[in-house]
């Protein structure tokens, strides 16, 4: 295949696998989250400051982490909202979950760039995760939601006041079963505006 192939491969067929599309007990080598972790770190950053930094839950500690996330969502979420299935399923995913990396940016100490550029680099970091997954015959998804920005979260994390929380990359193994809905995009020119004179 010729490179430009390649990339356009690799680059279309980076997708999303949500805990509903991961096999049960499916277990991923550390080895290779190690590999992923690799990977992102080859993002570009200003500077070389390289933001980025990796918790990983796995094994107990997915239990842990999804026992924090639980306690933290019935601490924030409003009366009004609270949802007993989505709270109780919490810690249900770990049985479906290998591995989390929790992705954070932390802040340059010494404030060489803007924060901005410093949390784009960290965006990098996580696309390389993304795209790294297919080619270990891994699968995952990138999630946020609200309670990735609470500050019981930040505090969970250990995160320091300009530091942030990218998101918690949760990785498994493709249940074989799993029907992937179709994937598609805006194309670019409805987005691009070119200047030439
Ligand atoms: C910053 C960011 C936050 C995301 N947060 C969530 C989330 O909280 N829940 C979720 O189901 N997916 C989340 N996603 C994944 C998107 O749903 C997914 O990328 C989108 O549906 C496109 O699918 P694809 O990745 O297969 O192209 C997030 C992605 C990004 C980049």
């Amino acid at each position: 295949m010729e490179s430009a192939q390649q990339i356009e491969h690799w680059i279309r067929n980076r997708q999303s696998t949500f805990v509903n599309g991961l096999k049960r007990g499916g277990q991923v080598p550390d080895e290779l989250i190690e590999k992923l972790l690799d990977n992102a770190s080859w993002a570009p950053s200003h500077g070389l400051v390289q933001a980025w930094e990796f918790k990983v839950f796995t094994r107990e500690g997915l239990l842990s982490f999804y026992k924090g996330l639980q306690r933290i969502y019935k601490e924030t979420v409003p009366a009004e909202k609270f949802n007993e299935t989505r709270y109780q399923k919490f810690p249900e995913k770990a049985d479906f979950v290998s591995h989390v990396i929790a992705i954070i940016m932390r802040r340059d100490p010494k404030r060489r760039f803007p924060r901005q550029e410093d949390l784009v680099s960290v965006a990098a970091a996580t696309q390389n995760i993304y795209l790294s997954l297919q080619a270990y015959g891994l699968a995952g998804y990138l999630s946020t939601g609200d309670i990735c920005y609470q500050s019981q979260t930040r505090e969970f994390l250990g995160l320091d006041e300009e530091d942030e929380c990218i998101g918690f990359f949760t990785i498994g193994v493709e249940d074989e079963n799993y029907v992937r809905p179709p994937r598609t995009r805006i194309p670019a020119f409805e987005k691009t505006e070119w200047i030439r004179s």
